[in-house]
């Protein structure tokens, strides 16, 4: 199964991704994590894309496109993914298409997980990740196990999340006609607890 997680920064594409991939037998394919591991290794490609994600800015087309593809053309994606954070623009969105398509699969489901701008600050503030295997955690909602040492993301500023939030508004949100139109949309409520999300999701696509 290919299955997109859509939404804003902070919905819970992430934790709900995570909480998928056992369930649906696929892995999870976050351009964020891509990114983020490529700063890590600090490569020349990981570089350029910190001059857009400190600031909250998408990373052009031409070089996510590349890095996602590499990733789908991976052993463990050959039966399905779960995309979470990709496509964020309609190039992005027609590039996916294609892949899939050269493949002979095609998207399932585009699940939306809305959450209002207001909740959105709280969860990301509160957000922690364990460097070493990358799990999410929050510190109120979620908090990791005694022992466990976690980082806070260098994007998760107020002020970075504000621009992060206003480029789903302006550039990712209006993506989703191109998937409404051929029927594949379903939303789900992001507020409430984590079991209930999953449940929500496991729901709109049958699973
Ligand atoms: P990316 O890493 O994709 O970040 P994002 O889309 O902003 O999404 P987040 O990871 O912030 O949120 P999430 O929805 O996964 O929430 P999470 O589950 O962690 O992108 C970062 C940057 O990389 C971009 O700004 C851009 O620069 C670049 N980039 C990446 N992909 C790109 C692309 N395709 N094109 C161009 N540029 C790209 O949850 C958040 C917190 O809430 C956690 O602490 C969690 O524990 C908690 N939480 C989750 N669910 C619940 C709940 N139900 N109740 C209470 N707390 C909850």
């Amino acid at each position: 199964m290919d299955l997109v997680l859509f939404g804003p920064p902070g919905a819970g594409k992430g934790t709900q991704a995570q909480r998928l991939v056992e369930l649906l037998g696929v892995p999870q394919i976050s351009t964020g994590d891509l990114m983020r591991a490529e700063r890590k290794a600090g490569t020349e490609l990981g570089k350029k894309f910190d001059e857009y994600m400190s600031k909250g800015q998408l990373v052009p087309d031409s070089l996510v496109i590349d890095l996602f593809a590499d990733r789908l053309g991976k052993p463990d994606a050959a039966k399905g993914a779960i995309f979470d954070g990709f496509p964020r623009t309609q190039a992005q969105a027609q590039a996916l298409d294609d892949l899939l398509a050269r493949l002979g699969r095609s998207i399932h489901k585009v699940v939306v997980i809305d959450l209002a701008v207001e909740d959105i600050l709280d969860r990301i503030t509160g957000r922690r990740v364990d460097p070493a295997t990358g799990q999410v955690y929050h510190v109120r909602y979620n908090p990791p196990p005694p022992g466990i040492t976690v980082e806070q993301r260098k994007d998760d500023t107020e002020e970075v999340v504000r621009t992060r939030d206003q480029s789903y508004r302006r550039d990712t949100e209006p993506v989703l006609p191109y998937y409404e139109t051929r029927g594949l949309v379903a939303r789900v409520d992001g507020l409430g607890e984590l079991d209930e999300i999953t449940q929500r999701i496991r729901e709109a696509i049958g699973a």
